[in-house]
């Protein structure tokens, strides 16, 4: 598919010092929180990985870009911080695959993990 024929979100999962750290959650399976992104949005939305976004505090930080079209009516993108189990993953992938930013109402638990982007 190119470029301009996408019209999904674009999800950042930041992966660099304390998102995807072992070290710094050990009981999160980080490989696993990509897989499952990737297998329930692929190919319609894109997940890709990025270094650190300056909220470390907030690990593990994820960012859900609004597609094109929405984008063009104003949406803009949406953070996520704490994104450590299922429940809150699962959240997240539904409201993607719904439409994310601009397009689908999210959830008032879903709300309860946006955070301020820094
Ligand atoms: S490593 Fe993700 S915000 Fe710093």
């Amino acid at each position: 598919m190119r470029d301009e024929e996408r019209d999904g979100c674009m999800v950042t999962v930041c992966r660099d010092c304390c998102c995807g750290s072992l070290s710094k959650h050990p009981a999160v399976d980080h490989d696993r929180q990509l897989e499952r992104l990737r297998a329930a949005l692929a190919p319609a939305h894109q997940v890709r990985t990025s270094l650190c976004l300056d909220a470390c505090s907030q690990s593990n930080v994820l960012v859900v870009q609004p597609a094109p079209e929405a984008r063009r009516r104003g949406a803009r993108p949406v953070w996520f911080g704490l994104v450590l189990d299922d429940l809150v993953l699962d959240d997240i992938t539904a409201w993607v695959a719904a439409g994310g930013p601009g397009r689908a109402e999210m959830s008032a638990m879903l709300e309860l993990s946006r955070i301020t982007p820094p």
